[in-house]
């Protein structure tokens, strides 16, 4: 399956790819979890996306797609994968769609997760993830065994730079501004399934398993 995972921040989305990656065996591919990485090692990559991160804008559309047109050339791609958080702006979707067209595939589904905006606000206040491994909890949803502790590598839990109210805020603006188009693009390809994000994650999880049809 090639998946997309859409949806506004918070919504959990992040959450369920990694979930449907564990049991399908297909990459996540997050160009959220691939830009924090390099704004953490201080790649180029890292020095130029940071400041659009930290301030809740989007990263200029060249280097994301740059980043996954990569991506997408490595072997465990090739019985599909989960994209999380890409497209995110009409421009980005035109260039998945070349990419794959070029060698003749397609998507085959975009889940886009909805929730109420103070509930958005909620699951991103309460936020902790690992510098070190990415794992994400939250300190009332999903609490750490081990309070501040990665479970998975035992790293101190910090909370994103862009999870702060204001920079939420932003994010907010920014994807109904940007990212929500996709939704009736998607829509008028009979591609997308909208799946009600509320609820705990397994049982968003399985609003997932039917949507994809596994
Ligand atoms: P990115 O990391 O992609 O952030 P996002 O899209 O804003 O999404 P989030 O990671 O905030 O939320 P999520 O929906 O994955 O929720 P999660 O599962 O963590 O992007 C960050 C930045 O990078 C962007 O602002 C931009 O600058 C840049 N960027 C990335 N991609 C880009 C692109 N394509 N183009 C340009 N720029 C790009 O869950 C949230 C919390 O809720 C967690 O604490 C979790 O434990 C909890 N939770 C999850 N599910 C549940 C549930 N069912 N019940 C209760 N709690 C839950």
């Amino acid at each position: 399956m090639r998946l997309i995972f859409m949806g506004p921040p918070g919504v959990g989305k992040g959450t369920q790819a990694k979930r449907y990656s564990a049991r399908h065996h297909i990459p996540k591919i997050s160009t959220g979890d691939i830009l924090r990485e390099a704004v953490l090692k201080k790649t180029p990559l890292g020095l130029q996306a940071k400041s659009f991160m930290d301030s809740g804008k989007l990263v200029p559309d060249d280097v994301v797609i740059g980043i996954i047109r990569e991506r997408l050339k490595e072997p465990d791609c090739k019985d599909g994968f989960i994209l999380d958080g890409f497209p995110r702006t009409v421009p980005q979707a035109a260039a998945l769609k070349a990419m794959l067209e070029a060698n003749r595939l397609g998507i085959d589904r975009v889940l886009n997760f909805e929730l109420p905006e103070d509930e958005l606000i909620r699951r991103l206040s309460g936020r902790r993830s690992c510098p070190n491994c990415q794992s994400v909890f939250h300190v009332e949803f999903s609490p750490p065994r081990e309070r501040d502790r990665c479970d998975a590598c035992g790293e101190k839990l910090v909370q994103r730079q862009d999870d702060l109210p204001e920079t939420v805020r932003k994010r907010q603006e920014v994807y109904q501004s940007q990212t929500r188009p996709l939704v009736r693009l998607y829509e008028a390809q009979n591609i997308l399934s909208r799946i009600d994000g509320s609820g705990d994650p397994e049982t968003v999880y399985r609003r997932v398993e039917g949507s994809t049809g596994s």
